[in-house]
């Protein structure tokens, strides 16, 4: 189902077509970007009174959150949010919120609800360690630890990999990881760091390499999942999970490679998670509706086929972080930075919200998972969280909580 795909260059990315377009796009300016956040802080503030003691699930219904208790692989999402919140805005409610919120994630770790898979960087690294690098929080500190610890549980020596779900002895995901554990790996090189302990990174470092070996196709796209054998460690087969067939390109799991091998190097300071990082950020921005939002997954280029503006979303992140490590000259650095703007612009200009009732959502048109029906033409949590943390990198010097 993949395209035939144009020859590649020298670094292995595709010809960038949107390029000469972008370069040539006006900036957006600071005045509608602080108006794009000051939407996003008002939505906030009005979700904060039923979303402190409880968390919004991860997607919409009609627009409106349901309300649930911290039991989902996404409640950091909505604990980041608040700590981004109080960065943007220097306001005590969202710090006072978010230290609430932290306290569940303790309970949650001490009680083992729901962690038995690798999802463990997505909620702690935006809630416990976030709370650890912004206000000194020794409890958050050690909560994210004990994190970490899980997540380690989950490394197949062999197979050189995290597994991402189930318990360890079901044979249905023995061997199986996913592209999206790049943005769980922080938490294990964040714990190497805090502990002195190089476990967690050589297993971190193992897993990078297996998934830039497998995951990623050598036309730059990606497999959503790959399994490996767990007893022998040789390669199996990639499937999809969210995405339209094994062989075409799920979005958001483009977008989780484009944001996550680059939020790696930051650790493991490696050229080629950069250089893979271009790629698989050429490839999908080759593949955009005129908009720039992209749909659900990269075989649609535009309609009749849903949008998914939470990819959208973790792209910008993604190709942000992508041109901060590109040498200045780097051909295609100037466009990727243009193209995260001009997301971002999109974004918060015709996929916002209104305000709604308590509980509404902030990006309109997001897709959580389609094979499924779960979740589409819906906001989805992640992608509120990646549009804010958008927001906040173009518009202050910030600190990755990853
Ligand atoms: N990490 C699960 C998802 O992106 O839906």
């Amino acid at each position: 189902m993949t395209q035939a795909s144009p020859p590649l260059s020298a670094a292995g990315r595709e010809p960038l077509r949107l390029g000469p377009a972008l370069r040539a796009r006006p900036p957006t300016g600071r005045d509608r970007l602080d108006a794009i956040l000051a939407a996003v802080l008002e939505r906030i503030d009005r979700n904060l009174a039923v979303f402190t003691d409880a968390f919004p699930a991860p997607s919409s219904v009609d627009g409106v959150y349901p309300a649930i208790d911290n039991s989902e692989w996404t409640n950091g999402f909505w604990t980041g949010m608040l700590w981004l919140a109080y960065e943007a805005s220097g306001q005590a409610r969202y710090r006072q919120a978010a230290e609430v919120q932290v306290k569940t994630f303790k309970r949650r770790i001490d009680d083992r609800i729901n962690v038995d898979h690798h999802d463990l960087g997505f909620l702690y690294s935006l809630s416990c360690v976030a709370a650890w690098k912004l206000i000194g929080d020794a409890c958050a500190r050690d909560t994210a630890l004990q994190a970490a610890d899980l997540l380690l549980e989950r490394y197949l020596p062999a197979a050189g990999i995290i597994q991402a779900w189930g318990d360890l002895s079901d044979p249905a995901q023995a061997g199986r990881m996913i592209i999206d554990c790049n943005l769980n790996l922080p938490l294990l090189y964040w714990a190497s760091q805090v502990t002195g302990d190089p476990d967690y990174a050589r297993a971190a470092d193992s897993h990078i390499a297996q998934a830039a070996r497998y995951i990623v196709r050598p036309d730059s796209s990606t497999f959503h999942t790959f399994f490996m054998d767990p007893v022998t460690g040789a390669p199996r087969e990639g499937k999809t999970h969210q995405g339209f067939s094994d062989d075409s390109c799920w979005t958001r799991g483009q977008a989780w490679g484009i944001s996550g091998f680059p939020l790696v190097h930051r650790y493991k300071a490696d050229p080629d998670l950069i250089a893979l990082s271009a790629r698989l950020a050429t490839y999908y921005l080759n593949r955009l509706p005129d908009d720039l939002v992209c749909c659900w997954d990269l075989v649609f280029t535009g309609p009749p086929h849903e949008r998914d503006s939470s990819a959208a979303a973790i792209a910008a992140c993604g190709l942000l972080e992508l041109a901060r490590a590109l040498p200045l000259l780097d051909p295609d650095r100037a466009a990727y930075e243009a193209a995260a703007l001009a997301t971002v612009e999109t974004l918060g200009t015709r996929y916002l919200l209104p305000l709604g009732e308590p509980g509404t959502g902030i990006l309109a048109h997001g897709v959580y998972h389609m094979p499924n029906r779960v979740g589409v033409d819906e906001a989805c949590l992640w992608g509120d969280y990646f549009f804010l943390e958008a927001l906040v990198r173009l518009t202050r010097a910030w600190e990755p909580y990853w």
